[in-house]
């Protein structure tokens, strides 16, 4: 009886989510576009720590619906560049520039990050969930009934009354997806997402970041991993030490490389 429950539950929830889908997609293509946070122009991004010039004058154009990989070896200044652009940190000179001219916090509503060890709140992993769209206003019933849906979407649901602080690290990151899907961002930042997982777990999110990007969010990510680079990556920014050397379509990336370091990186020859 309950599982019958369960399900009808789960079914009536599809609906009405297929319902504001709908009505969302009722919007003017034109008007969502002009609405949007993207494209991004990133100008002359610097970031400057005592002495150290650790990223340089980075400039670049992120567009709406892309699947950006970022690439470079150890300390080349990939989460620097990830941690800017979301505003997690300050440059010292240049600037970001959104689509739409939006104060910190609605920018930072509309896109989310995920990070290399997720750091889950102590509380269950439904609360992790809700969270955010707590402190978006939406109200009691909604967010639960949204957690719930977005764990569902990452075979997480039986695991939500558990303390997220007990799940396993494969189970941590979903979550930590889950938390980014609940709130439909326009833009997801990811930082190495899989670098701690096994093959299981990082099929999974690389099935969330497509999921994510088939749902209209642009992706940008960085990894080490260049067989995982290939099967994400629409266009490639190489790093290498704090400076972007090359942004360019991935196809050609991986093809015909235009610089050196990149050439060396590809062939396993460049450590840092
Ligand atoms: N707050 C900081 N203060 C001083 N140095 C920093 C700070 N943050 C980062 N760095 C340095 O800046 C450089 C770039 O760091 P970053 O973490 O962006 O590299 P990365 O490309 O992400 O490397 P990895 O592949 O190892 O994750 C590194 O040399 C790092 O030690
Ligand atoms: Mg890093």
């Amino acid at each position: 009886m309950a599982g019958k429950i369960k399900i009808l539950v789960s079914y009536i929830d599809r609906k009405y989510m297929l319902y504001c889908d709908s009505r969302k997609s009722a919007q003017p293509d034109a008007l969502r576009a002009m609405n949007a946070i993207l494209p991004l122009s990133i100008e002359g991004l610097s970031y400057r720590a005592g002495d150290s010039l650790l990223l340089r004058d980075v400039t670049a154009v992120l567009p709406k619906g892309r699947r950006t990989v970022i690439l470079g070896p150890n300390g080349a200044g990939k989460s620097l560049l990830l941690r800017l652009c979301h505003g997690l940190l300050r440059p010292t000179a240049g600037g970001l520039t959104w689509n739409v001219v939006l104060g910190e916090r609605d920018l930072r509503r509309r896109q989310a990050m995920v990070f290399q060890r997720p750091l889950p709140l102590r509380r269950s992993a439904l609360a992790n969930v809700e969270y955010p769209l707590a402190l978006a206003g939406v109200g009691r019933a909604e967010r639960r009934r949204r957690a719930r849906l977005a764990l569902d979407h990452f075979g997480l649901l039986d695991l939500a009354a558990r303390p997220a602080r007990l799940l396993s690290g494969g189970e941590q990151q979903r979550l930590a997806l889950a938390r980014a899907w609940v709130m439909a961002p326009e833009l997801l930042f990811l930082d190495e997402p899989t670098s701690a997982l096994d093959p299981a777990a990082t099929h999974a999110v690389e099935k969330a970041v497509r999921d994510f990007h088939q749902a209209g969010t642009t992706i940008v990510m960085s990894t080490h991993d260049l067989a995982q680079a290939r099967r994400i990556a629409e266009d490639v920014l190489f790093m290498f030490q704090g400076r972007m050397l090359e942004h360019d379509n991935a196809e050609r990336f991986f093809a015909q490389p235009a610089t050196p370091e990149a050439r060396a990186f590809l062939a396993g020859e460049l450590v840092w």
